[in-house]
């Protein structure tokens, strides 16, 4: 049940090839290299691979320490003067940046631990240019629910289902339309591979690439969506 409940590598490597492939198709004059801000960017995962890619990255975090480690993973990746720190957190992201300042907003399992998520939308809204794109990421609560009944925490999977401040893809996309976004594409995130043990994995040739093939091809059907683990929403401020 352990490999259950374990977050793949692959699922945040399938959502920055998505998000990659997005912004080539559909960022404001596409191909050229964009102002990209990712609040609350942590270490810079997510920063290292879009400034890898050629965009220019500010992260507005607030932890000092994940400051800290996003400036040497920088140094190491070889990106210094592409990726930009900024101490700071939802509130503070409009003061920090001025308004459309930023061609995308990344907004990657944020939403769920700042105070107001209207609020927060508000904000990447404001900071993005005419035609900007906004890339959010959320932990969906069905799939929670599940995860918890499967590991035999029922009392806690009933006090999660009960929880209607976790999201699910109507609520996300209730919230993101009232920020004056509108929804470009939505992919459930993890939908089959939360559920296949590393261990068929490991034992038949071919199987990770079928499982990825797999992934993607239900990603945004409306049945497996609503179980995925995750959720990501491409959005464009009108
Ligand atoms: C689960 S981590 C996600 C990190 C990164 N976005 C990722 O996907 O790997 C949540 C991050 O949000 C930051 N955070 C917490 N409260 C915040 C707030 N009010 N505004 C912005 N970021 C916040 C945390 O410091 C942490 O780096």
């Amino acid at each position: 049940m352990a490999e259950y409940r374990r977050r793949r590598p692959d699922s945040s490597t399938f959502v920055l090839d998505l998000l990659a492939e997005q912004l080539d198709a559909l960022a404001p004059d596409g191909g050229r290299s964009h102002d990209v801000v990712d609040l609350g960017g942590g270490t810079g995962g997510s920063a290292t691979a879009l400034a890898g890619r050629g965009h220019r990255v500010t992260v507005v975090e607030p932890s000092p320490d994940a400051l800290a480690s996003l400036e040497r993973r920088t140094a190491e990746a070889g990106l210094t003067g592409r990726i930009t720190g900024r101490q700071g957190d939802a509130a503070d992201l409009l003061d920090l940046l001025g308004p459309a300042s930023a061609d995308v907003v990344v907004c990657h399992r944020v939403l769920d631990v700042v105070d107001s998520a209207a609020d927060a939308l508000a904000a990447m809204a404001a900071v993005l240019r005419p035609g900007g794109l906004l890339s959010l990421l959320v932990a969906q609560r069905d799939a929670a629910v599940l995860a918890h009944a499967l590991a035999g925490h029922l009392a806690l999977a009933r006090q999660t289902y009960a929880d209607r401040s976790r999201f699910d893809h109507g609520s996300v996309v209730r919230l993101v339309e009232a920020a004056g976004f509108t929804v470009v594409a939505s992919h459930g995130v993890g939908a089959i591979a939360a559920l296949v043990a590393e261990s068929v994995l490991d034992a038949q040739p071919g199987a990770r690439a079928d499982l990825a093939a797999l992934e993607s091809e239900v990603s945004q059907d409306p049945a497996f969506r609503a179980l995925a683990p995750h959720l990501h929403v491409l959005a464009r401020v009108d």
